[in-house]
């Protein structure tokens, strides 16, 4: 009878075949499927396997050192924390249109991941946390018609470039699988239901041009917003929350003074994929609540609006 229990061991076992002693990279995002792949690849050959996190300066308020030290202090993993913020914020620059943001984070991503990859000698397989259903659908999906929306970033066609060998112990099983295998290896629970989190980051709830003070904003807005739904216990009911710093500034009273600050909307949705999503029906109570919150606690911010678009006709991100 099938237990995951069963399934990490037989994983593991298949794992040390294909890559005997050879070295493994892992470019590690902080999302659970790259997470599990990796706790999985260290179970089967320890220290032979380096992770590179990649710190694009467009993650979440103590998200970077949170991952990083989950998987070194916690997991025992050797990461290299790969700080380029400088780098992609400096050539985001005055970008404003959505998709040329995209490549060029996506453009940049590669570079930096072959920059530290590079530096690790002899390194033969690149490890990636690819689904059961990313395998299905690059299948279907192929040769049919296909409208591109907006391009997904990801390390395709890198394999290849770089003359590494694909390791996906997770090709085999579904999202929810994956969180089960995930909690078999110890990752924390907190983590591992963690909603998803595009490629592109804060830049894509960032909408139009990116500024310093606008990612500061944002982080300390979505990180109150986070908080107020994990307070009212509703997290887990949700596909993704976030806030998105609108381009635009408003006039406000605070005191008896005017204030001309950023506004922002917060979203949230329910969601089987991702490819279909209805806007979550918070309370009025709530709403208000998390719209004070925000105010009196995020400086820069004067006035919250909730989106209530679903996914057709809206996306869920901004941009
Ligand atoms: P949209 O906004 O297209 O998002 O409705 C659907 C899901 O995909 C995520 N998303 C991305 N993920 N790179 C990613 O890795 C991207 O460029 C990207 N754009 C959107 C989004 O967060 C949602 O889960």
């Amino acid at each position: 009878d099938w237990t995951m229990g069963a399934y990490r061991e037989e994983a593991v076992a298949r794992i040390r075949d294909q890559v005997g002693d050879k070295k493994v990279i892992c470019a590690l995002s902080g999302g659970v499927d790259s997470s599990v792949a990796a706790a999985l690849i260290h179970e089967a050959v320890g220290d032979q396997l380096t992770c590179v996190f990649v710190d694009h300066g467009l993650l979440r308020l103590n998200e970077a050192d949170e991952v990083v030290a989950m998987f070194r202090d916690h997991m025992n993993l050797q990461v290299i924390h790969a700080q380029e913020q400088e780098l992609f914020l400096g050539q985001l620059e005055g970008v404003g249109d959505p998709e040329t943001k995209r490549k060029i984070i996506g453009r940049l991503f590669i570079e930096v991941f072959q920059k530290y990859a590079d530096r690790i000698d002899g390194a033969e397989y690149l490890a990636q946390g690819t689904l059961y259903p990313d395998v299905i659908e690059s299948v279907s999906f192929s040769g049919g018609p296909s409208v591109t929306i907006k391009s997904h970033h990801n390390v395709g066609g890198l394999p290849e470039k770089m003359g590494l060998k694909l390791v996906e112990p997770l090709r085999e099983l579904f999202k929810d699988e994956v969180r089960a295998l995930g909690r078999e290896l110890g990752l924390p629970d907190h983590f591992i239901g963690r909603h998803p989190f595009p490629g592109p980051g804060l830049a894509i709830r960032c909408p139009g041009e990116i500024t310093r003070e606008k990612l500061d904003i944002l982080r300390k807005a979505d990180a109150v917003y986070i908080d107020q739904i994990r307070k009212h216990g509703l997290y887990d009911e949700i596909w993704q929350a976030f806030v998105a710093i609108l381009p635009v500034r408003t006039v406000g009273v605070m005191g008896d003074g005017r204030t001309y600050d950023y506004a922002c909307a917060l979203r949230a949705v329910t969601s089987v994929d991702g490819m279909t999503a209805d806007y979550y029906p918070f309370s009025h109570e709530f709403l208000g609540e998390t719209a004070t919150r925000i105010i009196n606690e995020v400086k820069g911010i004067n006035r919250v609006t909730y989106d209530v678009t679903s996914k057709p006709p809206g996306t869920i991100e901004w941009e």
